[in-house]
């Protein structure tokens, strides 16, 4: 099976994610970064897995356009989602089902929540304060490899 992985980062947790999603899946697989491959060429792939951040509730635009965009395409192919995200699970479905089409998430062979990290380091200053006020009191989140483990397992069982 040869798989796509689709993904968008602001501050890296999600190309982590992607990159380690891929050396999990058995068959073939390919990572996209949507920012530089906005029309990405989905002909030679089997299987279509879309991940993104989640940021003040939404996750990166371009992920939502190519997901519309290509819905018919994604129907025909196997569909997986991810998201990397500071808050807890319990928000997990929330934010899939505010940022995605219904269509697409019933279609969906695995959905993951793989946590979130805050990179510091990688984010402007308005982002660091926002960021900063939003998690004050609260743990650190941190991305969760077993879950990227079931997710592949799931994915292609
Ligand atoms: C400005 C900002 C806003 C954020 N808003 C949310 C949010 O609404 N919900 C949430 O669960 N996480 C939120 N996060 C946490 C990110 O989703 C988390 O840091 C994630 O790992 C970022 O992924 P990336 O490194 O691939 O960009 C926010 C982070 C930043 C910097």
């Amino acid at each position: 099976m040869k798989t796509a992985i689709i993904y968008a980062t602001r501050s890296g947790t999600a190309e982590n994610c992607s990159q380690k999603l891929s050396d999990m899946l058995a068959g073939e697989s390919t990572v996209i970064n949507i920012k530089k491959v906005s029309s990405p060429d989905l002909s030679g792939y089997d299987a279509v897995i879309v991940g993104t951040f989640i940021r003040i509730g939404k996750v990166q635009k371009e992920i939502s356009e190519f997901v519309q965009k290509n819905l018919k395409t994604l129907k025909e192919k196997r569909q997986g989602v991810f998201l990397c995200m500071g808050a807890r699970e319990e928000n997990f479905s929330e934010h899939l089902s505010r940022n995605f089409p219904k269509e697409f998430l019933d279609k969906c062979k695995a959905k993951g929540f793989f946590g979130g990290e805050f990179n510091l380091e990688r984010l402007g200053f308005l982002s660091k304060m926002m960021l900063k006020a939003a998690s004050k009191g609260k743990p650190q989140p941190h991305f969760i490899p077993s879950n990227i483990d079931r997710f592949a397992k799931d994915f292609e069982d």
